[in-house]
């Protein structure tokens, strides 16, 4: 993603070779802030604060998380206990284990010496994996908006998102969000209904600032808006994101998912998920039995933060003084919800045929 010209990664290595950079998500879309992680310690805390969200950025972070640990002391005791930190940030992601997997596998296969440059390596790796099946997801969701713009010739295409699945979500392309960009570059009309997505409004402040940038039409509604517009034939498709997806199709994703694919499914408006490969966890059957849901501080439903009148970001309580909050992060949709899966290998039905059928690697 460019911003004023330059391509940013959402993460990338510092100029002094060693120390991480992140975009403080905190601070958008008021300020455009770049954090700098010098230990695991402060990748944990930029996942926990949620500097850095959505679900493969949180696994790329992690594992960067485990290069500083390693950098520090290459042990087997100092790995292990980053490791452990790290996996402890947020629950409900399941990139952030497959990371963290990965990099442990990579520095064990070398001697102590060179499990720091070993671990950047596979850092870096990961990162240009989940680019590459990012623009894959990309180019296969276009094929469907490609689908809807010719069945409606001249004709805008209103596509609902919920949260954000993009470019800030990920390392770079995003993927619910990737397809809608690659739709605009090719020129098909496109406009995208972002809710605003309470408590912390990642589509308000997230996603609506990246689809600015890219110059895609957009318009932010309240959460409790999808229904009208479906029923009023202003939707013609939703795509959204996941952090967890089970071996049969049901989604894990930004608490509100649910819903928007209940209106979607009442007034017949194709309900996709795209995801990566990363996000797929093969040992569960029943997303709403065995996902982990995060529950997060009452703090972000009853205060907000934005930016005054006088430009200084401000945090407002905005509900009665006193009372109780409840604060889930996620929600699962079951798989009969979903009309397909947009993954890096191609479209599938949500399903465990589905998804073998593009991984037949994970049959049996
Ligand atoms: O709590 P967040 O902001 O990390 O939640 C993010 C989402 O729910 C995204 O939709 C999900 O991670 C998919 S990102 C490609």
């Amino acid at each position: 993603m460019k911003i004023d010209g330059i391509h940013y990664r959402t993460i990338w290595v510092a100029d002094d070779g060693w120390s991480v950079e992140i975009i403080d998500q905190t601070r958008l879309p008021h300020e455009f802030t770049i954090i700098r992680l010098q230990t695991a310690d402060d990748a944990a805390r930029a996942i926990k604060d949620m500097a850095v969200r959505g679900a493969p950025l949180i696994g790329a972070t992690a594992a960067y998380g485990l290069c500083l640990a390693l950098r520090e002391d290459p042990s087997d005791e100092a790995l292990a206990r980053a490791y452990d930190m790290l996996a402890a940030t947020r629950p409900t992601a399941v990139n952030l284990k497959y990371s963290l997997d990965a990099m442990r596998d990579a520095v064990g296969k070398v001697g102590h010496n060179a499990r720091a440059e070993a671990a950047y390596a596979e850092a870096a790796r990961l990162c240009d994996e989940d680019v590459e099946t990012c623009r894959r997801i990309g180019e296969n969701g276009l094929r469907l908006i490609r689908g809807v713009a010719e069945a409606k010739p001249g004709q805008t295409v209103n596509v609902l998102t919920h949260c954000n699945a993009g470019w800030l979500a990920c390392v770079d392309w995003g993927t619910a969000l990737a397809p809608i960009y690659m739709a605009h570059d090719a020129g098909i009309p496109v406009h995208v209904w972002v809710d605003e997505t309470r408590p912390r409004n990642q589509g308000a402040s997230l996603t609506a600032f990246e689809l600015g940038r890219h110059g895609v039409a957009h318009t932010i509604v309240p959460d409790n808006a999808g229904g009208h517009l479906m029923q009023h034939g202003l939707v013609d498709m939703c795509i959204v994101g996941t952090d967890r997806t089970t071996a049969t199709g049901d989604v894990a994703n930004k608490i509100g998912t649910y819903l928007k694919a209940l209106a979607a499914d009442a007034n017949d408006v194709p309900f996709y998920v795209a995801l990566p490969h990363t996000t797929i966890d093969w040992t569960l059957t029943d997303g709403v039995a065995q996902i982990p849901i995060e529950e997060r501080s009452s703090r972000e439903v009853t205060h907000m933060t934005g930016r005054a009148d006088n430009g200084e970001i401000v945090t407002v309580e905005i509900s009665a003084p006193g009372s109780g909050a409840l604060n889930y992060g996620f929600d699962v949709t079951p798989a009969r919800y979903v009309t397909g899966l947009i993954t890096e290998r191609g479209v599938c039905s949500a399903s465990r045929e589905g998804l073998t059928s593009l991984y037949p690697e994970r049959k049996g």
